[in-house]
């Protein structure tokens, strides 16, 4: 059985971590998250990027950043090969267990408008659609904006 550790990011990640962005989540968009990005993010009080690995596997990681509004959700991916096993949802859990306990109210995020299995992956986590940015992407893509509040039971969590 799979038992991922969930930890936050070292050093050593973030060259692994822009190679993983650029290749799960920034598909034919401008490469913005590269590795001197993860290592600025990484040592900044405001952000926190979570990696879950078994052994020296890195399975997925996520990043969140407070900002005056709340935390907000910058990525989130899970290697296909270990997709629909729970991990996504963890690392997703444990983000918002340090955004609440940090005094955010809520916990926000972007996703492209044709990354529909991401948003049913929120819907499932208890995110509520917020909103749609258009053209928020290169090439003319929306986004769609997604809220959970924090500090509330929500009924479709595990
Ligand atoms: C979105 C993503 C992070 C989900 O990670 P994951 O580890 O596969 O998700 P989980 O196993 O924790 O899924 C929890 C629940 O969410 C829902 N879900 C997850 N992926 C889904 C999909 N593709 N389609 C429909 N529902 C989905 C299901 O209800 C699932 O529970 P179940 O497997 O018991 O049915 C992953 O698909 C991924 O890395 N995608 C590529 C990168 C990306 O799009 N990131 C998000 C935008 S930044």
């Amino acid at each position: 059985m799979l038992t991922p550790i969930i930890t936050p990011a070292h050093r050593d990640d973030s060259r692994a971590l822009a190679a993983l962005a650029r290749r799960l989540i920034e598909i034919d968009l401008a490469p913005v998250w590269t590795e001197q990005r993860f290592e600025r993010a990484r040592h900044h009080p405001d952000h926190l990027i979570l990696i879950a690995r078994s052994g020296r596997t890195r399975l997925g990681f996520a990043a969140m950043e407070y900002r005056d509004e709340g935390a907000h959700l910058n990525l989130l991916a899970v290697e296909p090969s270990y997709q629909r096993r729970g991990i996504g949802r963890a690392l997703l859990e444990q983000l918002a267990a340090a955004a609440s306990a940090g005094g955010a109210t809520c916990l926000r995020l972007e996703v492209r408008a044709a990354n529909l299995g991401a948003q049913a992956f929120y819907r499932a986590a208890g995110f509520q659609d917020s909103g749609r940015r258009m053209d928020y992407y290169r090439l003319g893509e929306d986004a769609l904006c997604f809220l959970r509040p924090l500090n509330m039971p929500t009924a479709s969590r595990r």
